[in-house]
């Protein structure tokens, strides 16, 4: 920890680069591991883009559950922890989350590399609305509609589609240019987010990795590795500041 200390008190650019383990002691569930959403659900059949456009009412079992939960959550000390870290060099949020608890924590630079479900799209018109409009239908187990009646899809990216292509090159810029990059509660498998951090460590950045349990980082990409929960590991950092 002295180390890691040190190489904040160092950096002038840090970047946080984040996962669905960060939002968990939010009480959202993550992807993978025991409790985790695919294990409740085939994400082929209700993740992909071309099960969304096949089965639709299957997708948004996922989607109202994952909505719900975002409403039911608030950010936790680890998130606040990254505002304060914005007082000592934090530049940019890189998140793959979609639930915009570092934008409530109050995070200026949040890069949504997944989406958000904040926001519904209609996948005909393009038409965008705020997920608040559609609420009541959607906790009563409605597919909500755009007015030209086609079926609105949460704005996130779902397993075959492209990623955001202005906010992964942002993303990419913010990695490079680091020199300190926080990897926190991710798995580190899903492409090509997973690669962030690998692009910081290639411009010299100091990879500092908080998780639960060892991930494809751990060995060959971050400098530290804390094991534990960000709601600890960060607020022990930020004292220590
Ligand atoms: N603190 C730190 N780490 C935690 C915590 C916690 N409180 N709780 C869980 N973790 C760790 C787990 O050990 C796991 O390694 O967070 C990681 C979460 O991994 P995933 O569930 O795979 O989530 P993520 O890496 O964000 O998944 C990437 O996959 O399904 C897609 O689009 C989805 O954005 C998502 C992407």
């Amino acid at each position: 920890m002295d180390e890691i200390i040190e190489e904040i008190r160092d950096a002038e650019r840090i970047t946080a680069f984040t996962g669905a383990g960060m939002s968990v002691e939010s009480g959202i569930a993550p992807f993978r591991g025991e409790d985790g959403l695919w294990n409740k659900f085939d994400p082929q059949e209700v993740a992909s883009a071309s099960a969304f456009v096949e089965t639709p009412e299957r997708s948004w079992k996922l989607f109202k559950l994952q909505i719900e939960e975002c409403l039911e959550s608030d950010p936790h000390k680890g998130h606040y922890s990254l505002v304060e870290l914005e007082d000592h060099g934090l530049n940019s949020v890189i998140t793959q989350n979609v639930d915009g608890l570092h934008q409530r924590a109050g995070n200026n630079e949040v890069l949504e590399l997944h989406g958000s479900l904040k926001r519904l799209v209609c996948q005909s018109c393009r038409h965008s609305f705020m997920v608040e409009e559609f609420l009541d239908d959607i906790k009563e187990g409605h597919i909500p509609r755009c007015e030209c009646d086609e079926i609105l899809k949460p704005d996130v990216v779902l397993f075959g589609e492209g990623l955001p292509h202005d906010i992964l090159q942002r993303a990419w810029k913010e990695a490079e240019n680091c020199d300190l990059l926080f990897s926190l509660g991710t798995s580190a498998v899903v492409q090509p987010a997973a690669s962030i951090p690998a692009a910081a460590k290639k411009s010299e950045a100091k990879i500092v990795e908080i998780n639960l349990e060892r991930t494809p980082l751990t060995h060959d990409v971050s400098d530290y590795f804390l094991k534990g929960k960000v709601g600890e590991k960060l607020p022990e950092i930020i004292d220590r500041l």
